[in-house]
């Protein structure tokens, strides 16, 4: 496997440290959304964690899918929820999205809940929220990917929140210029 960086090519046998940082900032380069997760552990108050490895999988039968990381403090109750939900943050929300991202902090502090499927807490202002099922778990590295059956989702209007190159970022359609950042710091904790 090799990855094209600055015009040469970085080989990737045995991944020393170096390499990894070359590697996730070649695959910061690929545009994502920005979502937190959300789920109701029956041992343990409400978790949830800013997440960008969500991705949509199928149609029929309706599956997604993203990835929590074995180093997260909530990983045990991700990966034995029976029930856990997808929020896609709008532009508005990306203090949220930092917030989510810190670990150690009360996260749910202060925000309006409902209670979805499952009891899960729902968060307000997103653009879209899907409420999924457990359906399976797939050991991948230093990670393991959670694939959720959708069985309740909304959409609601709004400029969807981006991350790309360790900042957040918002779209601007294409004709209008193109990418538009907002300046922020560097996230480290993906
Ligand atoms: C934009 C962004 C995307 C992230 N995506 C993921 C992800 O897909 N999976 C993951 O496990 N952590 C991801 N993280 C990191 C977690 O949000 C972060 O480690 C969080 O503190 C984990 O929560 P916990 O340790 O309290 O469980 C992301 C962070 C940022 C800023």
């Amino acid at each position: 496997m090799s990855v094209r960086n600055s015009g040469k090519c970085t080989r990737v046998p045995g991944t020393t440290p170096p390499q990894l940082r070359e590697l996730r900032d070649a695959l910061g380069m690929f545009a994502t959304g920005v979502t937190i997760v959300t789920a109701r552990p029956e041992t343990s108050g409400p978790v949830g964690m800013t997440v960008n490895s969500f991705s949509s999988l199928s149609l029929d039968p309706p599956l997604v899918l993203w990835g929590v990381s074995k180093r997260a403090r909530s990983f045990e109750f991700f990966v034995s929820a029976l029930h856990w939900a997808v929020h896609v943050l709008s532009v508005e929300q990306e203090p949220l999205a930092r917030r989510f991202a810190t670990a150690g902090l009360d996260k749910f502090a202060g925000l309006p809940l409902a209670a979805g499927l499952g009891g899960v807490p729902l968060l307000d202002g997103c653009c879209a929220r899907f409420e999924c099922r457990a359906a399976a778990a797939h050991d991948a590295g230093d990670h393991v990917i959670l694939v959720g059956a959708v069985e309740r989702f909304r959409r609601d209007d709004g400029a969807a929140l981006v991350f790309r190159g360790g900042k957040f970022a918002i779209t601007v359609d294409s004709t209008q210029g193109g990418w538009q950042f907002d300046g922020a710091a560097r996230q480290d904790n993906m």
